[in-house]
């Protein structure tokens, strides 16, 4: 199952078949998504709040598996190995809320925006980065906002006191 991922990312990156803004993603299937990380913090952090956040109802994609780079040895023996640390998860069909040119949907993406950004922090979670419109894609059908990009969200312990009315960051 790994291995088969694995090949899958491996043909991927081959074929540059990236989606998305930024630096994106490689689609592997019309199922998932795999998502790299030169960072293995940056990464785990990702797929352990991601799995966090999706097991307590907050509208992310599923989490599938953390793929670890190969090593070196392997690296050198092997025309498709793995440099980097890759998050495999849950392809969302969508479009940015600025991309919505219906303005009912547009309301309602902004709506549920507000209402996931909320949920976290009754997690004790800062969504830092959530309010940047390449970071949810609402998927039409399901009239559903996925927030995606939870390599800057912050769990806040529990001895420490938090206050919910902190600025998160608002460039778009
Ligand atoms: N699960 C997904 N399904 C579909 N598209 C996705 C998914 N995750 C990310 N994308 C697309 O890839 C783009 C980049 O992803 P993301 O925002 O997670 O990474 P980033 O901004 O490059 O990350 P970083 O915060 O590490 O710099 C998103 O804006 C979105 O267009
Ligand atoms: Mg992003």
């Amino acid at each position: 199952m790994m291995k088969e991922i694995k090949k899958q990312i491996q043909k991927a990156i081959k074929d540059n078949n990236k989606i998305g803004f930024g630096r994106g993603v490689y689609e592997l299937s019309d199922q998932i998504v795999a998502k790299p990380f030169s960072s293995k913090w940056r990464a785990l952090h990702e797929y352990e709040i991601g799995m966090f956040a999706y097991n307590n109802g907050i509208q992310v994609p599923r989490m599938h598996q953390l793929i670890r780079p190969d090593r070196w040895l392997k690296r050198l023996n092997s025309d498709y190995h793995l440099k980097e640390w890759y998050v495999v998860m849950q392809k969302i069909e969508g479009a940015t809320i600025r991309e919505l040119t219906n303005e009912f949907e547009a309301q309602e993406a902004r709506r549920q925006l507000n209402q996931e950004i909320d949920r976290l922090l009754d997690l004790r979670i800062y969504p830092y980065d959530s309010l940047f419109s390449n970071n949810s894609l609402f998927n039409r059908k399901e009239n559903r906002l996925y927030l995606l990009d939870f390599c800057e969200w912050k769990r806040i312990p529990e001895c420490e006191s938090f206050d919910r009315n902190v600025n998160l960051c608002h460039k778009s």
